[in-house]
C-alpha cells in the first residue's frame, strides 16, 4: 500500500474561534492533500494541536498532552503544535517536547502541504523511531500577504453558519497579552475577498455568518477606504444572508456608525461583545488599555439609544497587578451599571513577552479566585433579572439542535441567547431553520419556550 492511502490525522484545537477557525482551514488543507482526519489520538498518523496561549493555563493543556502521547512516537506517529504557542515558543517546542516534528504559526498553514511533504521525505531518510523525533519543520512567518486569508479548502463543520476572517493580529498591546506576539501586526483582509467569500456561502446554503479578528473595529481595507461599519452592513446585505456577527469590538475603536449600521440593517444581529476588563480608571490604564471608564460608558449609551435593544456582553480580568479593593468595588459598580447579558471573567495570568510581566503578580492566587467568585455571583444576579425579563415575548431562534435527554431543541436568538424549546410532533423543525419561539421560563444564562405554530 501507498503511504499516501494511509495518512490519517488527529487534530485537537484549544483557544478563541479564530483558533477553531482556523482549525478549519487546516482540515480543509490536509483533507485536500489526501489526509483523512480520525476522532482519537490511536488512529492517527499525524497528530495535531491548534494551541492557545492566552492564559498559563492554555499553554501548558498542549504540553500535557504531548506528555500523554509521548509513547506513542514508538508507533512512528508525528506531533505537530500549530496556533498561538507555536507562533511564542518557535522552536523552543522542540527542546520541551522533544517528541514534536512540526511547528507551524497560524500565519502559515497555507504552507503545510509542503512542510509535510517534508516531513514524509525526512520520514523515508530516517526510518529509526529515534531518528525520526529529529525531523524538525517549523514555519513562522508568513505574514505578509494578503493570501494567508485564503480559505479555498476550508472545512467549515457546520452548514448553516460559519466563520469568516476580516482581519489578523493586533496592535493594542494591552499590558497583560500575548496576542500580539503570537498573531503579530494588524493585517485586513480586502472587502472584496471578504465579500466573495460571504456570497459564496450564501449560495452553499449558508445563512449566518461571523465576522472575526481580534479587534475587528479597526478592520480597514486595504485596497480602498472602507470601515468595518461598511463592510458590516455590505455582508448583511448579501442576499441570502439572515444574520451576520461579528467578534471581537475594542472600546477604543468602536465607533458609533456600527450602532448606526446595526440600527440600519435588520440582518446584523443585536449583539455586541465589548470587552472592557475593568471598572476602574486606574487599572484600565495600567492594562494599557486606551480608554475610561466614562469613555467605555459613552459607548455603552449609543447602544442603549439604539432603535433595537442590543445586548452586551463583556470579558473581565480580576486580579492584575496593584488592583486594589477599590478597583475592585469599581468593576463590580460597572456591572451594575452596563446591565450585561454575559460575561466571561478571568483571573489575571502574567504571560511572557508582555509588559505587566514586569509587574509583581502580588495577589494570591485565593484572593483572585475569591473576587472572581463575586463577580461571578453579582453578575449572576443580574442576569437572572434581564433573563426573566423575556418571559412571555416571542422571539425568533436559529435551531441548532436537539436535547434529546430533555425534549427540546436547541435555540439560538439574534442577541446570542440559547432559548431551548419544545415543538409539537407534526411541526418538527429543521436544523438550521428560522422559527418563532414563544419564552415561558428563564435562567440565568438561558431561556426555555414553546415554537409558536
Ligand atoms: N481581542 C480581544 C480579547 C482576546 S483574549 C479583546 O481585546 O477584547 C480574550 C480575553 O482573555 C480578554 O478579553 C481578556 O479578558 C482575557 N485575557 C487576555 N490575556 C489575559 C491574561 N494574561 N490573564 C487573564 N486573562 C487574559
Ligand atoms: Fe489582547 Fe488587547 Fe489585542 Fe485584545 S486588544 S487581543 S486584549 S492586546
Ligand atoms: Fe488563544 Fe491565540 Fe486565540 S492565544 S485566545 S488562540 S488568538
Amino acid at each position: 500500500m501507498s503511504a499516501d492511502s494511509h495518512k490519517t490525522f488527529y487534530l485537537e484545537t484549544f483557544g478563541c474561534q479564530m483558533n477553531v477557525h482556523d482549525s478549519e482551514k487546516v482540515i480543509g488543507t490536509l483533507v485536500h492533500e489526501g489526509y483523512k482526519q480520525v476522532e482519537t489520538v490511536e488512529q492517527a498518523d499525524l497528530i495535531l494541536y491548534n494551541t492557545c496561549s492566552i492564559r498559563d493555563k492554555a499553554e501548558q493543556k498542549v504540553f500535557h498532552r504531548l506528555a500523554d502521547y509521548k509513547k506513542l512516537l514508538a508507533q512512528g506517529k508525528k506531533f505537530g503544535v500549530l496556533g498561538c504557542v507555536a507562533q511564542q515558543e518557535g522552536e523552543k517546542i522542540f527542546e520541551r517536547a522533544p517528541h514534536v516534528s512540526l511547528v507551524c504559526g497560524s500565519a502559515s498553514y497555507r504552507n503545510l502541504p509542503e512542510m509535510l511533504t517534508q516531513l514524509e521525505v525526512g520520514k523515508r531518510e530516517a526510518p529509526k523511531p529515534e531518528a525520526r523525533s529529529l525531523i524538525r519543520i517549523t514555519g513562522l512567518d508568513d505574514r505578509e500577504t494578503d493570501k494567508c486569508f485564503e480559505t479555498e479548502f476550508t472545512a467549515r463543520t457546520n452548514p448553516h453558519r460559519g466563520y469568516i476572517t476580516i482581519i489578523e493580529g493586533c496592535d493594542k498591546f494591552c499590558a497583560y497579552c500575548v496576542v500580539p506576539y503570537t498573531r503579530g501586526k494588524e493585517r485586513s483582509r480586502t472587502y472584496e475577498s471578504v465579500l466573495a467569500e460571504a456570497r459564496q456561502m450564501a449560495d452553499l446554503g449558508y445563512t449566518e455568518i461571523q465576522l472575526l479578528g481580534q479587534n475587528v473595529n479597526s478592520y480597514k481595507d486595504p485596497a480602498g477606504k472602507r470601515s468595518f461599519a461598511e463592510l458590516l452592513a455590505a455582508v448583511g446585505e448579501v442576499p441570502g444572508i439572515r444574520r451576520v456577527r461579528f467578534t471581537t469590538s475594542h472600546p477604543r475603536d468602536f465607533g458609533r456608525d456600527i450602532v448606526d449600521a446595526i440600527d440600519a440593517v435588520p440582518t446584523l444581529c443585536d449583539h455586541v461583545h465589548l470587552p472592557v476588563q475593568s471598572g476602574s480608571d486606574r487599572v484600565l490604564n495600567a492594562m494599557q488599555r486606551l480608554y475610561t471608564r466614562e469613555q467605555y460608558l459613552e459607548r455603552i449609551a449609543w447602544m442603549r439609544s439604539a432603535k433595537r435593544q442590543i445586548s452586551i456582553t463583556s470579558d473581565i480580568i480580576v486580579g492584575f497587578p496593584g488592583e486594589t479593593e477599590e478597583d475592585f468595588a469599581e468593576t463590580l459598580s460597572l456591572l451594575d451599571e452596563v446591565g450585561y447579558d454575559a460575561v466571561f471573567t478571568f483571573k489575571y495570568s502574567p504571560r511572557p513577552n508582555t509588559p505587566s510581566l514586569a509587574l509583581e503578580d502580588a495577589i494570591p492566587d485565593e484572593e483572585k479566585a475569591r473576587r472572581l467568585d463575586v463577580l461571578m455571583a453579582t453578575q449572576r444576579e443580574i442576569q437572572i433579572a434581564r433573563y426573566k425579563k423575556y418571559i412571555g415575548t416571542i422571539i425568533e431562534v436559529m435551531v441548532e439542535g436537539r436535547n434529546e435527554a430533555r425534549g427540546q431543541w436547541i435555540g439560538r436568538t439574534s442577541q446570542n441567547k440559547t432559548l431551548n424549546f419544545t415543538a409539537p410532533e407534526l411541526a418538527t423543525p429543521k436544523l438550521g431553520s428560522y422559527v418563532p419561539v414563544k419564552a415561558t421560563a428563564s435562567f440565568p444564562n438561558s431561556l426555555v419556550g414553546e415554537m409558536v405554530v
